[in-house]
């Protein structure tokens, strides 16, 4: 018999957990899906099996479940399934949580002593023909596109057998996986990263260790025509600090923020590094190349509330929101290397661009937006936003005091090559509701609201990334479309 869960923010009201999986087949509608919005939108997030061992949790410590909803002919239905990745088999049949928290190995049960912790539940992506649930700090787990059922870890033939990122990036003009092993010599080994770039059928080509000044927790990357930048942040994973009573995960107050920058194609001997003002910075909406200078539009704040600082103190949401940023970061370290300005000032956390543009310069940022609790995270984002960069222009949509948001993604359109030239989508918790919705939005026009309502008979816990695959997509043809189970 499972334990009933303790309270905690993350595990109450749009947070709280459902522990089961679902098959709903043409789901009630509300308005009118269009004809040529055709493909699949998957979301990933923490469905936790079991309380934690310590009493205490962390929104990224549940295990992975992945939702996907198939849309075609204006009809959609959804499943949704845990990954079950070793750790989830291995508590399930336990019957009770087995893994310390992130994995720390000093409060895990013995038996998992040298086992992994994945919990896979932080991005899906669709590439070199599979479905790929991710997480920072373990191998991919590849599923069954259309019926979610987990084929194992991806290895990419021994190649990639430590840490692969959440955040990877599709070059939708190569068809190349550009993706990040962060701390693949775990938070007590040498710290060094991985960089890959993975062939349109999903072989390596070329991979590269690069030595860190220290271990980090690294959630993301730029990548641009020509450059990879990776961005070190004051984040890390000390477990000597968590030894001596300290925490696991830490702020460290005062660190700045350092920059390794690799032409793309490059060595590990190219890095040149650059030192900034401490930032935190999880996303970036989109990275591109403008008269030499990377452009990198991010999601930044000073601070974080997400993890104590080294003495155990946490800042709160208020004093460490983030805002949408540009960072103007010049190559050839003359002059001024590095430019902040502010586009937007709003609560954004998860910021998103037509996918078909990475790499390439942009200008509507999709987000979820946070307009009137004290804690988006927390007590849920409750708006939607279209920002477009050029013009600073805001189009937005609010659901109302007490909704839930997920990240607003942008689906194209069936046939559609233009930036922005389709629709956008966001999984909405409606507060005290025992259901959610899978909003659909004219992409150019969120103000005028949802064109689409798909009803979820039940609710769908607030999780992390998805995606949107349209089925004319070459994505959603490899993976999904004729030829395939
Ligand atoms: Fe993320």
């Amino acid at each position: 018999m499972a334990q009933a869960f303790f309270d905690h923010p993350y595990l109450s009201g749009h947070h709280q957990p459902v522990r089961f999986e679902a098959t709903a087949p043409d789901l009630i509608v509300e308005g009118e899906i269009p004809d040529d919005l055709v493909g699949v939108f998957y979301r990933n997030g923490p469905e936790p099996l079991y309380p934690t061992r310590e009493g205490e949790y962390h929104w990224f410590d549940g295990d992975g479940m992945v939702y996907a909803f198939h849309i075609e002919g204006g009809r959609a239905s959804m499943i949704n399934r845990w990954v079950r990745t070793e750790k989830f088999e291995l508590e399930k049949a336990a019957g009770h949580r087995l893994f310390g928290m992130f994995g720390n190995p000093m409060t895990a049960d013995p038996s998992v002593a040298g086992k992994r912790y994945n919990t896979a539940n932080t991005n899906i992506i669709v590439h070199g023909g599979k479905l790929l649930a991710l997480m920072e700090g373990a191998p991919a787990v590849e599923l069954d596109p259309h019926t979610l059922e987990t084929l194992g870890e991806e290895h990419y033939g021994g190649i990639i057998t430590t840490t692969f990122s959440a955040h990877p990036k599709v070059d939708h003009k190569t068809g190349e996986l550009i993706n990040l092993g962060a701390g693949i010599n775990g938070p007590m080994g040498a710290p060094q990263i991985r960089y890959d770039v993975i062939d349109a059928a999903g072989k390596v080509r070329k991979t590269e260790l690069i030595d860190m000044p220290h271990n980090a927790l690294m959630h993301t990357f730029f990548l641009t025509e020509n450059w990879v930048v990776f961005p070190v942040i004051p984040i890390d994973a000390d477990l000597g600090r968590f030894m001596k009573g300290g925490p696991m995960t830490a702020w460290v107050n005062k660190r700045p923020t350092k920059f390794a920058v690799m032409p793309r194609e490059g060595l590990a001997s190219d890095v040149r590094w650059f030192d900034y003002e401490p930032r935190h910075m999880f996303h970036e909406l989109n990275v591109w190349e403008q008269d030499g200078k990377i452009i990198a539009d991010v999601a930044a704040a000073n601070g974080t509330a997400l993890f104590p600082d080294e003495t155990g103190v946490k800042q709160t949401h208020g004093d460490t929101q983030q805002s949408l940023r540009r960072w103007t970061i010049d190559p050839s370290g003359e002059g001024t290397w590095f430019k902040e300005e502010t586009l937007n000032d709003r609560d954004i956390q998860f910021p998103r661009p037509d996918d078909r543009f990475v790499t390439r310069a942009s200008r509507h940022s999709f987000a979820n937006i946070n307009l009137n609790s004290r804690d988006g995270r927390a007590e849920g984002m409750d708006a939607v936003l279209r920002f477009d960069t050029v013009s600073g222009k805001e189009d937005y949509y609010h659901f109302g005091k007490g909704t839930s948001c997920g990240e607003l993604i942008f689906a194209p359109r069936i046939g559609a090559t233009d930036e922005g030239d389709g629709y956008a989508m966001t999984l909405v918790h409606r507060a005290g509701a025992a259901t959610s919705e899978l909003a659909i939005f004219a992409a150019l026009d969120i103000a005028a609201g949802p064109l689409a309502t798909i009803h979820v008979p039940f609710r769908v816990p607030s999780g992390f990334h998805c995606n949107f695959y349209a089925a004319d997509s070459m994505l959603y043809r490899q993976a999904l479309g004729e030829g395939r189970a």
